[in-house]
């Protein structure tokens, strides 16, 4: 804005210099009102139209956004020249349209979201078990927090959600599961804990006793560790067992399997980050490799991905060209809900979205002060800014609110359009 209205005076000084003194003749010197009032205008016109060619120099070649604005107070100066010079003003007016019908075209053509087009980034193979150990923690940072140092950043979240429900750093407050500082010296006491029944799984009463049968309980730290992403029901923290089950099913999901999926190799880089980041010496990849192998079966060891380098920041979960079962695995709405008719979205920290039945009751609660008035549009607002409306029973903040720039519009549509139609008692809607 400065830099325009620099730009503006510098090309409109002596034009604007010869009327301000016109002006300071007409009324000083005349006293003549009218042409004083008319040289005004005159001034201010040349100014706006001085403004606009300044705008258009500058903004012409980069991204304009302000091109709008140009035509806009052209189109101003149009219709006050008509009032000026009142004997062509018809012409004036004439072109003063003209000017707005293009600005209103261009405006709306800024408007629409600028969509990144370019090349995918380069897919890269990450060789997990080449990698020194400081790089294993720089990878294992970026699988858990989405970046290098992120770790540090209030809200960072990468392909492993971790932190959608644990605290990570010292003395963080952590309600939904364990802070996890401190947690290599803590698995050690973990195996030693009386519930995790070491050595002796059949004794457990979780509704999972064992990772597979014949897997054992651990033996080590790194193998509760372990344990613990495998097979999150084995040995369930006290306190943080899923509501009414009396902390023998766990709410976390086993990281290797959908949605989250993490390869042996990732999970050996989360591992190392966790030791690394607390100054302590992590066991060997091989070790580790070995501790996860004790806890998942051959066949459940999912294949190390091509890997697509971090995503950027403004990128989107989902595109919305995907079927609308992989836009909430995208979106990992899956493990916070459970959505019938969706494979895999057995989540319990959220409420169940059968929509279809709770949206209208929901509006019709008196403590609701959104502003729906529709299923789809309630469906909307509480993905898009779920504080609007707290669903009785569950926490408020814990439903990540980025899903309105992390969602294409066609995802949100297909979001809308299914939850819409799933009612409870109903059979869910066919996934398209
Ligand atoms: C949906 C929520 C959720 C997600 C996502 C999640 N966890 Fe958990 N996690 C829990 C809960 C709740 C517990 C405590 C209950 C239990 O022992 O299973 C837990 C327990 C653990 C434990 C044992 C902690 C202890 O003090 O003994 C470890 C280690 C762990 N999680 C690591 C991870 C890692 C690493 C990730 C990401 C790759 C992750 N979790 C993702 C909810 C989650
Ligand atoms: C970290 C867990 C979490 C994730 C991830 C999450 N939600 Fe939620 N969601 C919640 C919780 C908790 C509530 C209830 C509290 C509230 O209303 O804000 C909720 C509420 C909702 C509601 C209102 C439900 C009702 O019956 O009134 C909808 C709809 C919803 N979520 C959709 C989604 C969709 C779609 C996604 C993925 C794009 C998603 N959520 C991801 C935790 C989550």
């Amino acid at each position: 804005m400065v830099e325009l209205l620099t730009e503006a005076l510098a090309l409109g000084m002596w034009p604007l210099a010869i009327l301000t003194g016109f002006l300071a003749y007409f009324f000083i010197v005349k006293r003549d009102k009218s042409a004083a009032f008319k040289t005004l205008i005159g001034i201010l016109a040349t100014g706006m139209l001085f403004m606009a060619i300044a705008n258009y120099k500058i903004n012409f070649f980069g991204e304009s956004r302000l091109l709008p604005v140009s035509l806009a107070m052209i189109t101003a100066l149009a219709f006050m020249m008509g009032i000026y010079f009142s004997s062509i003003g018809a012409l004036f007016k004439i072109g003063g349209f003209m000017f707005l019908v293009a600005a209103a075209l261009s405006g709306y053509g800024n408007w629409l979201p600028q969509v990144e087009g370019g090349f995918p980034p380069p897919e890269v193979k990450l060789q997990f078990d080449a990698m020194t150990k400081e790089q294993l923690a720089d990878e294992g940072e970026k699988i858990i927090f989405g970046g290098i140092g992120q770790s540090k950043v209030q809200g960072a979240i990468g392909k492993g959600q971790c932190p959608l429900c644990h605290g990570f750093n010292e003395g963080f407050l952590s309600e939904r599961a364990p802070n996890l500082f401190g947690i290599p010296d803590r698995s050690k006491q973990r195996i030693d804990d009386p519930r995790y029944h070491k050595g002796k799984p059949a004794e457990r009463d979780s509704v999972q006793k064992e990772a597979f049968p014949g897997a054992g309980t651990g033996e080590s730290g790194q193998e509760y560790i372990s344990e613990s992403h495998a097979c999150p029901s084995c040995f369930v923290v006290a306190g943080f067992g899923v509501k009414g089950t009396n902390d023998k099913e766990s709410p976390m999901p086993a990281i290797h399997k959908p949605p989250i999926s993490l390869s042996l190799g990732e999970l050996a880089a989360v591992d190392t980050w966790m030791y690394a980041r607390e100054g302590r010496d992590a066991p060997t990849y091989e070790e580790i490799i070995k501790a996860y192998e004790k806890f998942i079966p051959e066949a459940d060891r999912p294949k190390q991905q091509e890997d697509k380098p971090a995503a950027g920041a403004g990128s989107l979960l989902a595109d919305g060209t995907e079927p609308v079962d992989q836009i909430f695995a995208k979106a990992q709405c899956v493990v916070c809900h459970t959505i019938p008719g969706i494979p895999g979205a057995t989540g319990t920290q959220g409420p169940k979205l059968v929509e279809g039945t709770n949206a209208p009751n929901r509006i019709k609660d008196p403590a609701y002060k959104g502003a729906a008035k529709s299923t789809p549009e309630y469906i909307m607002e509480s993905v898009v800014s779920p504080s609007t409306y707290v669903v009785k029973g569950f926490p408020d903040n814990l439903m990540p609110k980025v899903f309105g720039q992390k969602l294409s519009a066609g995802a949100m549509k297909k979001i809308v359009d299914y939850l819409s139609q799933v009612k409870e008692g109903k059979e869910p809607p066919k996934i398209s």
